[in-house]
């Protein structure tokens, strides 16, 4: 995809002369990494599924088997999916300047990039936890059983992610809004911008005065907010913006 090479000099402007950087990530960021956006998570055998029916408490409950063998499927994806160039270069920029990385993602992709200090707003898929549980919960020696119960109470084990109707972990909720509340650039990447909070972090870093670039190959709810799209793939791009670092790959 050809990017727009005012934009882009413009885009190189504004980062060059930032000082403190917020760094929104969302699915599009591991698009090319080969992990489906979360809206095109469900193809082959779960395309009758509703992603937003799969990812709550209510369906977990109803039917703990299916939603936990669709998270099965994503941790299996993720696992043999590697980081993009895109995750490698905000490890660069991060080397250079000061830069809090929230994402909305939940495969730690990022992490394994080698950024520290991760603001993850809707969890892990990798870290499970107990759904009522009994405070000593362990899990049977793998049975085969699918979800994991508890051997003490029977309780269910749940992906350590955020779903549907859940409220956002605490302090990285709170650290998200201080970071968008006195950055002076938001750097929104790979996100429609559909689901709040974290879809607000722009508009407060906006609010505040800072400016907020938007790197999406298609329209994203956040292009209205945003100073200036870069319409591109973030792999792409994101090498384009800023100097790479001695430690980042080529
Ligand atoms: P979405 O799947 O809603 O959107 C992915 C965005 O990435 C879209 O706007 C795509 O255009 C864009 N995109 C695709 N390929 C890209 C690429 N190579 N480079 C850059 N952008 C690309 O994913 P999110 O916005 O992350 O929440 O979804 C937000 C939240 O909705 C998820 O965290 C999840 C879901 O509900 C929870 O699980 C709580």
């Amino acid at each position: 995809m050809l990017i727009d090479a005012a934009h882009l000099a413009e885009a190189r402007r504004r980062i060059a002369a930032a000082s403190d950087i917020l760094v929104l990530t969302g699915a599009g960021i591991s698009a090319e990494s080969g992990v489906p956006t979360f809206r095109d998570a469900l193809t082959g055998l779960w395309a009758r599924f509703d992603p937003e029916e799969l990812a709550t408490e209510d369906a977990y409950r109803r039917q703990p088997g299916l939603v936990w063998d669709w998270y099965e499927h994503r941790r299996t994806l993720v696992a043999a999916a590697q980081p993009n160039p895109a995750h490698h270069a905000i490890v660069a920029l991060a080397a250079q300047k000061k830069v809090t990385l929230v994402t909305q993602n939940v495969d730690g992709l990022h992490q394994r990039a080698g950024s520290t200090d991760v603001i993850e707003l809707h969890g892990n898929l990798f870290a499970n936890k107990w759904l009522d549980g009994c405070g000593r919960c362990e899990a049977a020696p793998d049975d085969g059983r699918s979800p994991p119960r508890c051997i003490h109470c029977g309780a269910l084990m749940r992906p350590g992610v955020v779903w549907f109707g859940e409220d956002l972990p605490r302090v990285a909720r709170y650290r998200a809004e201080h970071a968008a509340q006195t950055c002076d650039l938001c750097l929104v990447v790979g996100t429609s911008g559909m689901v709040y909070p974290a879809a607000g972090l722009p508009g407060v870093a906006k609010d505040h005065g800072a400016g907020v670039i938007v790197v999406n190959p298609q329209p994203s709810a956040l292009d209205a907010t945003a100073d200036l799209v870069l319409r591109a793939p973030a792999g792409q791009c994101l090498p384009m913006l800023w100097p790479p670092c001695a430690a980042a790959p080529a």
